[in-house]
């Protein structure tokens, strides 16, 4: 076997460096039934190599049946492939992934969007599977074997504590100073948990590499092949709109005295709502701004690059294939601001409500009393899954959610009577915003929340009908404190409730 002169250069371990192999080698490790547990986080950091092997074995025939874990959404060349090959029987925690959506939603792969901040722990404590197989994207290996992982870290550290066997695909064509800006900390189990010691978002507390005993690694493989990278929403004028909603309600919580400034960390989910937002924020007075989040996108980069950033954490950078050139040509000018942790740690609880991080995520469709659905298109099928939301939303100290009024073109309203999944309830809902204006629900009861989403958050076509079914379900429930009526819902939703 060949081995490149930028391989040896990052195999630092010789007793790793003879375990260099092909991906068909290394997909040998993997059998029917396991239980992988694979690097990957925003689709950034995933493994490429071995997937191709395992989904060329499926297509000729072979019955895998795999159970995926991961960080989060891995590229397609990971999730995609093996989908498409009907290679995977099982997937936690959370896919982007169009044919592999579609495989769920057909009934062929089992899936479960748990909250992140739980999977590792879950797979320490054995409420999931065991992991046979761990596989996972470094940028380097050091002389003791311990793995340098590419620019995610998702769940990494427990897959490689965990498992029996570990593949190792070192991808040469990520710039190797990656190595440095990761931060691995793995809690103790409870009831023995210390405090994870992280008092500001850019705070180290760990090792910069993923702790591995080399006897451990069975295979390595180069890769080069590079991330397929985010696809960047289109920034239109509803989405400007709700980023200057989203702008000028910080601005009255300075004014108020409700937050500080410069303003607590800040978390954004993945896409184009997050982008309107922190290009808000690049155009607004708001400095020194510090980012504890889950995925750190191309966006809050741009805001570093404008001087706006003291700190970046998150569990994987995710870039478009377009900004990735130009991210890897800052590495060095990042490093010292950028920490690359376990999801556990960037979606922990305890440290979110500690620093009292502002959460903003997406709502698919939201309802009068404030409950959220993310994941679910009416209700039965799955668009992505919760991610890190839950994690946020239930501890931030403000926690926001944002979506435009209406879906499909303005045929349908985004406030609805009644969600027809919920994700996030009430009582985690705290803010809720659309291009139309921004809902502060904190401290009120279910009929002042109901008549506040219509009056700032419904699109003015919609408002109307909202009011009128509101009213109908005040009378149909006879006054009661909650009022409800599937019968005036179901006339909102046919667009009967006028008439
Ligand atoms: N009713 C019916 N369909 C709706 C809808 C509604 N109220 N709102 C959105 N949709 C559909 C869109 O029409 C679109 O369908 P299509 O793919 O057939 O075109 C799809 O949902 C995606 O909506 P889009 O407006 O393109 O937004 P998006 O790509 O930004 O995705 C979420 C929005 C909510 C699905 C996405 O942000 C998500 O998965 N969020 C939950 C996870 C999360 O917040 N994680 C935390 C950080 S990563």
């Amino acid at each position: 076997m060949i081995i490149s002169d930028e391989l040896k250069k990052r195999i630092r371990s010789k007793d790793v460096l003879g375990k260099v192999c092909t991906a068909k080698e290394a997909a040998s490790f993997i059998k029917p039934g396991m239980t992988i547990g694979v690097s990957g986080f925003a689709v950034t950091g995933y493994t490429k190599e071995v997937a191709k092997e395992l989904a060329a074995r499926a297509e000729a025939g072979e019955k895998l049946n795999l159970t995926v874990y991961s960080g989060a959404s891995t590229g397609d060349e990971f999730d995609g492939v093996l989908a498409r090959a009907g290679a995977i029987s099982c997937r936690m925690p959370y896919q982007t992934n169009k044919d592999l959506r579609e495989a769920i939603n057909e009934g062929k792969v089992k899936y479960l969007d748990l909250p992140i901040s739980n999977m590792a722990k879950w797979v320490r404590s054995r409420y999931l599977n065991h992991i046979d197989v761990a596989i996972i994207e470094a940028t380097a290996i050091d002389e003791h074997g311990n793995i340098i992982p590419s620019l995610a870290v998702g769940a990494d550290d427990t897959y490689v504590a965990c498992a029996d066997r570990i593949i190792v695909e070192v991808n040469t064509r990520i710039p190797a100073c990656v190595e440095g800006m990761h931060d691995i900390y793995t809690p103790e189990p409870a009831p023995f948990t210390k405090p994870i010691n992280i008092t500001k978002a850019g705070d180290r507390i760990g090792t910069p590499y993923i702790p591995c005993s080399p006897s451990k690694i069975v295979a390595v493989v180069e890769s080069n092949t590079l991330d397929r990278g985010i696809v960047a929403g289109v920034v239109d004028d509803e989405f400007r709109k709700m980023s200057k909603n989203l702008i000028d309600f910080l601005k009255n919580e300075v004014k108020e005295g409700r937050l500080c400034n410069p303003l607590p960390p800040l978390q954004a989910g993945i896409g184009a709502v997050s982008d309107a937002v922190i290009q808000g924020l690049k155009e607004s007075d708001f400095t020194h701004l510090n980012v504890y989040s889950e995925v750190v996108q191309g966006s809050f980069l741009t805001l570093a690059d404008a001087g706006k950033i003291d700190s970046i954490s998150g569990a994987g950078i995710a870039v478009s294939r377009a900004e990735m050139e130009d991210f890897y040509s800052k590495l060095e000018k990042y490093k010292d601001k950028i920490v690359i942790r376990p999801m556990e740690i960037s979606n922990s609880p305890e440290v979110i409500r500690r620093l009292g991080v502002i959460s903003i995520n997406t709502a698919i469709e939201a309802d009068l009393y404030g409950n959220v659905d993310s994941s679910y298109i009416g209700g039965t099928r799955l668009m992505n899954g919760i991610g890190g939301s839950g994690d946020y939303c239930q501890n931030a100290g403000v926690s926001i959610f944002i979506t435009k009024s209406t879906a499909k073109d303005g045929k349908i309203s985004s406030i609805v009577p009644m969600v027809s999944h919920i994700d996030h309830t009430i009582k985690n809902v705290q803010i809720l915003i659309t291009e139309q204006g921004v809902a502060d629900l904190r401290g009120l009861d279910v009929i002042e929340r109901a008549d506040l989403i219509i009056d700032k958050c419904a699109h003015p076509k919609f408002k109307n009908a909202l009011k009128k079914y509101f009213s109908k379900a005040i009378v149909l429930s006879e006054h009661l404190v909650c009022p409800y009526s599937e019968e005036a819902a179901m006339m909102f939703h046919n667009g009967e409730i006028d008439e």
